[in-house]
């Protein structure tokens, strides 16, 4: 099988934020892979900014070497890699005054290529920017904005952010970038349900008995003590990433793949998720924080001594018992749980089929067990079904489970595209599919704002887990109350 690249019009990216950990670490790399891959033509052009006073040739060293950090050996191409960095130049600009934007107005000059603004900051600075970009006259009618989470803490912060967007770029203009959905797996998810008969009619409560869906690091801070100890797992994963994996399950068919028909569906799922409140949160909610332990084979530090304070209530692992109310999940739920510092990075959706209604196999025969779709978006792509078989050879009908193993590592032997190259690349085509709604963001808060307030309003504490574990006991005893548990294929 090969990749196509198709060549993507002549665009200005006007990067804000960098000389930032964003920038660096998968816009520049990013960037760098579509130029290999002969994505960009003709005058296509990057300029970057933030406040540093720096020249184009001091910012295309800190790009070579931000490219030469994070992408592999093998992928580095000095030609590719010198008219990539050609490409590149730099315009020092404070948002907060002004200055500067005149500088960049003058560099983008009268350009007729695409022009998207790509704000690589901290989302407090998201409406000065615009406003910026709005007053000094940067922005064409076609103009395009990218943003990324945190979209606000809360619906009405979310709300703040998406109106101060929204004064200067009309929605269909406005791209949020929730990056796990330009995972390859993800979309993957997709083709294996509408590209397939077999899947759809037994896609609903009558034939699924449960879904899971595992976002498991074994990071920990990574230095982002300051953001990641005001937000906690539940905003920083479940509100965006895990949701919108939900919803691309959960969805139903779209009449296209037209990001309006997709996003619609998506919607729908969100809305339908029943409340989880001050009423049921401590039985369908598990939040847990990590205390020292061992995690990718060597002894870590637990999470107050990595924040160096001695107190925090912020939960680094969340489990959540959820429920969608509509004809085709009803009675399904649907687990979640991610942490960090846990036992493996692994990331999951597993699909649990409902148990064969009556067996005509013997006790000798062995256990039955429920046919399972894994599927899994990292770290080694690959979708496993799982079913039952005679156990080969003679000896009486004994029977196994054995997966169906598609790992795509060893289908395909291409590179797997990172997230941000097909987005930034669909932020070009215009194409809004794999971007999150000003609705579905506000949504997901909706939905997550009530158990904020639960765990305010009920005290609900961290539970202890040890660093390069499952998380609480709790998570445990959430999911085996139910008579299930959770998967392991790690
Ligand atoms: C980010 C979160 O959105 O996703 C991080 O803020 C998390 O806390 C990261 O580590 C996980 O992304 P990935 O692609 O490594 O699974």
């Amino acid at each position: 099988m090969t990749s196509q690249t198709i060549p993507v019009d002549p665009f200005d990216l006007i990067v804000f934020g960098a000389t930032g950990d964003l920038c660096e670490r998968k816009l520049l790399p990013a960037l760098y892979q579509r130029q290999r891959a002969g994505q960009f033509s003709g005058p296509t052009r990057i300029i970057g900014s933030s406040r540093s006073e720096l020249s184009d040739e001091q910012y295309r060293s800190f790009a070579k070497e931000a490219i030469n950090a994070h992408v592999s050996r093998a992928d580095i191409d000095e030609r590719e890699l010198e008219r990539f960095l050609a490409r590149l130049s730099y315009v020092s600009a404070d948002a907060t005054t002004g200055r500067g934007f005149e500088d960049l107005k003058a560099a983008v000059g009268d350009s007729t290529n695409i022009r998207a603004f790509y704000l690589a900051v901290a989302p407090s600075l998201f409406g000065v920017i615009v406003s910026q970009i709005d007053a000094h006259g940067i922005a064409t009618p076609t103009s395009r904005v990218i943003v990324e989470k945190p979209i606000g803490r809360s619906l009405e912060t979310a709300k703040e952010v998406n109106n101060a967007i929204g004064r200067v770029f009309d929605e269909a203009r406005i791209f949020r970038i929730d990056h796990y959905l330009g995972k390859e797996t993800v979309q993957n998810l997709m083709a294996l349900r509408f590209a397939n008969a077999l899947y759809e009619p037994l896609w609903n409560s009558a034939h699924v008995d449960h879904v899971q869906i595992t976002v498991a690091e074994s990071v920990g801070l990574e230095g982002r003590a300051d953001y990641y100890d005001k937000a906690g797992a539940l905003r920083d994963m479940v509100q965006n990433h895990i949701l919108q994996l939900l919803c691309l399950v959960a969805m139903e068919v779209p009449a296209s793949l037209e990001a309006d028909a997709v996003r619609d569906e998506k919607l729908k799922v969100l809305r339908a998720l029943k409340p989880i409140d001050a009423f049921n949160a401590e039985r369908v909610t598990v939040r847990g924080q990590y205390r020292a332990g061992a995690s990718n084979g060597g002894a870590v530090k637990g999470y107050l001594e990595e924040l160096s304070a001695g107190v925090s209530g912020t939960e680094t692992f969340v489990a959540v018992k959820a429920e969608i109310g509509n004809w085709r999940w009803a009675g399904v739920p649907f687990y979640l749980r991610t942490g960090k510092r846990m036992a493996t990075r692994v990331s999951e959706i597993v699909i649990e089929f409902k148990p064969i209604p009556h067996s005509i196999f013997g006790e000798a025969a062995g256990r039955i067990f429920a046919n399972q779709l894994v599927i899994r978006l990292q770290p080694d792509e690959g979708v496993k079904q799982w079913i039952m078989i005679k156990d080969p050879g003679p000896g009486g009908m004994r029977l196994r489970q054995i997966p169906l193993d598609m790992s795509f590592a060893e289908s395909f032997h291409e590179r797997n595209p990172d997230a941000y190259e097909r987005l930034i690349m669909d932020v070009i085509r215009g194409n809004q599919t794999l971007f999150m709604r000003r609705d579905e963001v506000e949504a997901a808060w909706r939905w997550i704002d009530p158990i904020l307030a639960a765990w305010e309003e009920r005290g609900q504490a961290v539970q202890a887990y040890t660093a390069g574990t499952w998380g609480p006991s709790a998570s445990i005893a959430l999911i085996e109350r139910d008579g299930r548990t959770w998967h392991e294929s790690f």
